[in-house]
């Protein structure tokens, strides 16, 4: 197969020959991606037969089709032109997945991506920053998105391949900017723990305190719903290190503490709720 010549070629081809004036609706020319290519998407997302595959602009299908064949995955396909939805039940008929994949006619900034366990695009970089909003605002933390080609501006990609062209994952993660407070029960007693995340996209950091005294937050870190941080609990008559580890909830976030290394460590369960 030879390299393609991809979407911002076609693009400009399309706008010298004044084929976008016949086609006003279509936000993204069609140019399939690469079988090779939508295998790695799909292998780097690491697609399962748990996951609900959605592509959005889906073409000849072929990424949903590819996700129940190979993955076992469930999938939908959303596209604005008929004959590439006709040609998705076509292709999903023929590779036996029909029952497991569906093709939709239909704007994809019209499509519920809520129930989407992986979202997969291949659109534009306008279409990609258009979309970003909806992206954080409405998949659940922990879902997982990949593009072809093009990236989403300054949310930096979780993970990065490259074959032929870049192929880039992104985690939704969870929203943690603000106050938190738990009560933590340390050796040295109970104590009131408070920490306030400020958050771009999944980059994190905090400013915590144990009773009040500031404390340093290290090593914060956030993908999906998972988080951990570390901080010294000076309470005790030795300081040790607490590493926190927990999921987020909504408005609470809850896991378990490792106080101190090796052989002397204990675990201490912790449950914050915003403030
Ligand atoms: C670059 S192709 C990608 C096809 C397929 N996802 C793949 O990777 O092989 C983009 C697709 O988006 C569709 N499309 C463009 N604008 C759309 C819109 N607003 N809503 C839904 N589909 C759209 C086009 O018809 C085209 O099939």
């Amino acid at each position: 197969m030879g390299r393609h010549p991809g979407l911002l070629v076609m693009l400009a081809a399309a706008l010298a020959g004044g084929a976008l004036a016949a086609e006003p609706r279509y936000d993204v020319p069609y140019v399939p991606t690469p079988q090779v290519v939508v295998d790695e998407m799909l292998r780097i997302a690491n697609v399962g037969p748990g996951d609900y595959v959605i592509d959005l602009g889906s073409g000849d299908g072929r990424i949903p089709v590819t996700a129940a064949q190979k993955f076992g995955a469930r999938g939908l396909g959303v596209d604005l032109d008929p004959e590439r939805v006709a040609e998705g039940e076509e292709n999903a008929r023929s590779a036996g997945v029909a029952e497991r994949v569906r093709f939709v006619r239909r704007n994809l900034f019209e499509t519920d991506i809520r129930p989407a366990t992986v979202l997969t695009m291949y659109l534009l970089p306008s279409v990609n920053l258009k979309l970003r909003p909806r992206l954080l605002a409405e998949l659940k933390p922990g879902t997982r998105i990949v593009s072809h080609d093009f990236d989403l501006g300054e949310w930096q990609p979780d993970r990065k391949a490259y074959l032929r062209k870049n192929v880039f994952l992104w985690i939704v993660p969870a929203q943690v900017a603000g106050r938190w407070r738990a009560a933590i029960a340390l050796p040295a007693g109970e104590r009131g723990f408070e920490i306030e995340f400020r958050q771009k996209f999944q980059e994190i950091d905090g400013v915590a305190t144990i009773d009040g005294k500031h404390a340093p937050v290290w090593e914060p870190r956030l993908s999906g719903e998972r988080i951990s941080f570390v901080i010294v609990d000076y309470t005790g008559a030795e300081e040790a290190s607490l590493y926190f580890e927990g999921t987020v909830d909504g408005g609470s976030m809850q896991g378990e503490i490792r106080r101190g290394v090796g052989s002397a460590q204990t675990v201490i369960p912790w449950r914050a709720v915003r403030k």
